[in-house]
């Protein structure tokens, strides 16, 4: 390269695109390059925390791989894919044809096609906050604008419906609803939820349901919010990540209910899909062997998530200076730290990985006020684990606040 040649510059919407719960991994890297063992409490992977995904999901892929099913599928995914993602919303209460269903590369994927579909510059999609980032990244890629509404920590993390009213104008082209929630592990309210899909339906605004969680909530799977109200403007999405414990397969899906309001945007998403050719094709069988199959590791999932969550919020509760919301699903807890005036939720969270290795994300990168003092918690370590970890971030927060208020 001539030594005069300079940097070649990344277009400008890539300093939009924040992802905190990844961007912060390069911090621990260098604690641990100094010698001291990270404990990962940044990434919501059960794999990396030991638990196993089905055998009968494994065993269906490399049949399909064995079989030949190596070519490109249909851009929407295979129909047993699509019918077996139907049946399983109708089961939930959610009426779905296999025609209204596209099958994607995880959740993440699906988020990004409708968003893609329903919103560009000049255009409003109400976020709630704390959101999971990817939501926010993605609107600054596409040039829409996030318009946060409040969820409270005051009840039990539920949203705010009078605020997020507020907030609807003529530029709102999506409502996006995260239940069961990351990174507060709530579930919502039965009012919560009949008033949103509501709110939905009468604004004729699309409410893009994430609801990977469904099956994480502790008292049992959760019924689609579609289901409330069938007449409502709803996309679900969905994948194999959480509650069948195979994130890396990168297999989800997404189903359009209320034709025909949503008909364009059904064909606008499967038009975006035909230009990325198709999902993982030997995943798609797996999909199949997994929404038809035995899901009795579910169970037995959901019992030990409960078991660390009791641990998470009864452990953090007792240290001075924090609080924290009992979570209900999934396996995030969102603490609250009585910051000192001046510092912000990264001074705590760096300080925090600096001083014991534990890594945690810091709320901002859930778009909560620095200044609040929130960070998240992943909760998947065994429960001895977590104990000795509570342990550490009990003792650094009482030196990092005595120090600071000293
Ligand atoms: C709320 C939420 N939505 C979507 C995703 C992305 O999941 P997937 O692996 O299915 O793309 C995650 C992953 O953590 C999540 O927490």
């Amino acid at each position: 390269m001539s030594r005069t040649a300079s940097a070649i510059p990344v277009a400008s919407r890539i300093s939009g695109f924040v992802y905190a719960i990844r961007n912060i991994v390069a911090e621990a890297r260098k604690v641990e390059a100094s010698g001291r063992k990270v404990r990962y409490l940044n990434i919501g992977d059960p794999i990396s925390f030991g638990f196993r995904t089905p055998p009968h999901m494994v065993q269906a892929v490399e049949r399909a791989m064995r079989d030949g099913f190596n070519g490109y599928a249909p851009s929407v995914g295979i129909l047993a894919a699509r019918e077996a993602v139907a049946a399983e919303c109708a089961g939930r209460g959610m009426p779905m044809t296999p025609d209204r269903v596209v099958i994607t590369s995880g959740t993440s994927e699906g988020i990004e096609l409708a968003l893609t579909a329903l919103a560009g510059p000049g255009d409003d999609v109400l976020i709630p906050v704390p959101t999971y980032p990817l939501y926010t990244a993605v609107l600054a890629k596409i040039g829409a604008r996030a318009v946060f509404y409040r969820t409270d920590p005051s009840r039990g993390w539920q949203p705010d419906i009078e605020h997020l009213r507020s907030l609807i104008s003529p530029a709102t082209r999506a409502l996006v609803v995260i239940d069961p929630n990351n990174p507060t592990g709530a579930t919502y309210s039965g009012e919560a939820r009949s008033a949103l899909v509501d709110l939905a339906d009468r604004h004729n605004i699309p409410l893009l349901a994430d609801e990977v969680y469904a099956d994480l909530a502790f008292d049992g799977p959760v019924p689609a919010i579609a289901a409330l109200n069938p007449d409502a403007p709803v996309i679900t999405f969905s994948s194999l990540s959480k509650a069948y414990l195979a994130p890396g397969w990168r297999m989800g899906w997404l189903a359009v209910a209320a034709p025909p309001r949503l008909d364009d945007v059904l064909a606008g998403i499967k038009k975006l899909a035909d230009g990325r050719l198709c999902s993982n094709a030997p995943m798609e069988h797996a999909l199949v062997a997994a929404l038809t199959g035995d899901r009795s590791h579910q169970q037995a999932f959901r019992g030990a998530l409960r078991e660390r969550a009791a641990l998470t919020s009864t452990r953090f509760n007792a240290i001075d200076g924090i609080t924290c919301v009992p979570p209900t699903a999934a396996f995030y807890a969102m603490p609250k730290v009585q910051l000192p005036a001046g510092t912000t939720d990264e001074d705590y969270v760096l300080g925090l990985l600096r001083a014991t290795g534990v890594l945690c994300v810091y709320g901002s990168g859930f778009a909560t006020a620095p200044e609040d003092g929130f960070f998240r918690v992943v909760f998947l370590a065994s429960p001895a684990e977590l104990d000795e970890i509570y342990g550490l971030i009990g003792d650094f927060t009482g030196e990092f606040l005595s120090a600071r208020t000293r």
